[in-house]
């Protein structure tokens, strides 16, 4: 691992009622960055979610995750766009908001951003949907048992987007 052993590298994950104005906003300045549309009542979003993660590598911020907590009807817009054959009441969050700064990509540094918003789940089923072209990211939500489920569409905000939906079946936890 070489240099990335030798950083320091902690997560902290936060109850978005509990983040401050400033750190919402930074969040949402990061997401954005990673290429999310910015758009009217995103940072309400970014409030409702079940948990913030943050990534933070020799004291600076290198990423953020979210584990998301969607609307209903959102979900069921969702799988319906994906034409997917698994309801998605059984999938109550949603993993997104996945971000590494560019300077520290490649050294599997999502991994921790991921496996704590996992966790955050309680073994919860989960889904996520990433643009076609993001094979980063689909790696990784292979890496963490997600499967590709239905079809590819287009998205509603930019049609040059297409977005795939990935699910992840509930864990049994034990202890
Ligand atoms: C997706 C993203 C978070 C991955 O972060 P990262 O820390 O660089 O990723 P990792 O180093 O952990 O690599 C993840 C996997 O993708 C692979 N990978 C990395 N870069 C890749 C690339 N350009 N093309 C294909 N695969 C790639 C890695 O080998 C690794 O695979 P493995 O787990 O099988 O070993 C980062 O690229 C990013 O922030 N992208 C922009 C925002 C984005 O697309 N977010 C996803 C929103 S759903």
């Amino acid at each position: 691992m070489g240099q990335q052993s030798e950083r320091s590298v902690s997560v902290i994950v936060k109850d978005p009622q509990d983040c401050t104005e400033a750190e919402i906003s930074k969040f949402a300045e990061l997401v954005q960055l990673g290429g999310e549309v910015k758009r009217e009542g995103f940072k309400d979003l970014i409030r409702s979610a079940k948990s913030l993660i943050w990534l933070q590598i020799d004291g600076k911020t290198a990423g953020v995750a979210g584990l998301k907590h969607p609307r209903k009807q959102y979900r069921q817009r969702v799988f319906a766009n994906a034409k997917a054959e698994f309801p998605s009441d059984q999938y109550p969050f949603e993993l997104g908001w996945v971000y590494v700064d560019e300077s520290y990509r490649g050294k599997k540094y999502s991994r921790h951003l991921i496996e704590n918003a996992l966790k955050s789940a309680s073994g919860k089923s989960v889904y996520a949907t990433s643009r076609t072209d993001q094979a980063a990211m689909h790696r990784t939500l292979k890496r963490y048992e997600f499967q590709k489920e239905g079809k590819p569409w287009t998205s509603g905000r930019d049609p040059e987007i297409e977005l795939l939906l990935f699910v992840r079946e509930a864990k049994l936890l034990f202890g």
